[in-house]
């Protein structure tokens, strides 16, 4: 049976940065409350015409360079994404054109901040399963979007971003271990955008109710978060056959130093073991773990062969955890030509688009 390797890795954030002295000038918080609240000190928000997309594709390039693929070469694209362009097309559709993925099947994962674990597990289990050789799995954001900027009780937490990473199919024994998946619906209305779904239509009442806006019962979130990130981890490690001294780091959802501290405690891991970036880029939801990986990777903290653990949750409420051991840059005899791929993606794409315009043209000819 192969195995699901993790050997390429990439991240894209916007440049636009808001920090907490920003914040205190749009709403009443003070920087003081929310780093001693969150940890969080500032965030990173995507420009007007800056979409999901488009930060999934900056990430999805730099992944396939460290892995030295082409687009061509990827058999699937899961866009793990809490903020999609649309309800349909699939953003990795989109992602799936601006790449010239040209043999690739693509879809969006909705599973909330736990979507990128839920994502990866499921890209392994394709490799694990001999269907699939080389997966490209993204977590993608652009939150700033649904947040409502009048709201302290949110605004404060959420950050845009995106971060990519490649599953290869190897013979040798190493990548993804083992992966646990939950979720509990009664907890649904904790966290949601209440409407834009087919149960509450865009309507003008809807919109002037703010229900298209990120709605989120805190106290109850939090409270959910510190009771399932340490037992979900013990999970993912006991499925793995591996004990904690094993693992060499937790890369967990990055929403809240307090949540992260609690699964520290309960764990029994000192924070030092845990990968945290949230005070730069907040909770970027599906886009905080595989930033924080990459982060880990380029600063050399994830070293060839280092185990280690990816934990989450999200609204659904969804929570699971992953582990894994790190195979790093592979070998490659082949060359690259990453401006090349992207030129062609480019134009590959619009002669795409000409052609079934003129396509368009004859069959309605045709048939009218
Ligand atoms: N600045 C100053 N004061 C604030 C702010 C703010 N930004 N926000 C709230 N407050 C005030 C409240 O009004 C309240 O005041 P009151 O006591 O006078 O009424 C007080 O601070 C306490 O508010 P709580 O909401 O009870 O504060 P809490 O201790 O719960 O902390 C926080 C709030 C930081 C949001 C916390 O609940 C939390 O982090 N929850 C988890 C959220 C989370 O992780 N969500 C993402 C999930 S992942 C996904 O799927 C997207």
């Amino acid at each position: 049976m192969p195995f699901a390797h993790i050997t390429g890795w990439g991240m894209a954030v916007p440049e636009q940065v808001l920090t907490n002295f920003d914040l205190e000038k749009i709403i009443e918080t003070s920087d003081n409350w929310i780093v001693e609240m969150t940890g969080i000190k500032e965030r990173r928000i995507a420009e007007k015409d800056q979409t999901t997309s488009m930060l999934a594709v900056e990430a999805a390039w730099n992944a396939l360079s460290v892995a030295k693929l082409k687009p061509a070469d990827i058999d699937l694209i899961i866009c793990a994404t809490s903020t999609p362009e649309y309800l349909f097309p699939a953003t990795a559709c989109l992602i799936q054109d601006r790449l010239g993925a040209t043999k690739a099947g693509a879809f969006d994962l909705s599973a909330a901040c736990s979507g990128f674990i839920y994502a990866m597990n499921m890209a392994a289990q394709a490799i694990r399963s001999g269907s699939l050789n080389n997966v490209l799995v993204i977590g993608a954001e652009t939150l700033s979007q649904f947040v409502d900027w009048s709201d302290r009780n949110t605004c404060i937490l959420f950050g845009d971003g995106a971060g990519a990473i490649v599953l290869q199919s190897s013979e040798i024994p190493g990548g993804v271990i083992s992966a646990v998946m939950h979720s509990d619906g009664s907890g649904a209305d904790l966290l949601t955008v209440p409407a834009g779904g087919s149960k509450n239509p865009a309507s003008e009442e809807t919109i002037r109710a703010g229900m298209h806006y990120i709605h989120m019962d805190g106290r109850e979130v939090f409270r959910f978060a510190t009771r399932v990130m340490a037992q979900a981890t013990r999970e993912a490690i006991l499925s793995a056959g591996i004990l904690m001294e094993d693992v060499k780091w937790i890369i967990p959802h990055q929403a809240n130093l307090r949540i992260i501290e609690a699964a520290a405690r309960g764990l029994k891991v000192p924070l030092e073991r845990f990968v945290v970036n949230l005070e730069r880029y907040g909770n970027t939801s599906t886009a905080s773990i595989p930033i924080a990986i990459c982060e880990a990777a380029s600063d050399g903290r994830l070293q060839k062969g280092d185990k280690f653990v990816l934990v989450g949750f999200g609204a659904g409420l969804t929570w699971g955890a992953l582990t894994a051991q790190w195979t790093g840059v592979l070998e490659a005899d082949h060359v690259i030509r990453p401006t090349y791929y992207r030129f062609i993606a480019r134009t590959r794409s619009f002669l795409r688009r000409l052609w079934l315009r003129i396509e368009g043209i004859i069959w309605g000819r045709n048939t009218g």
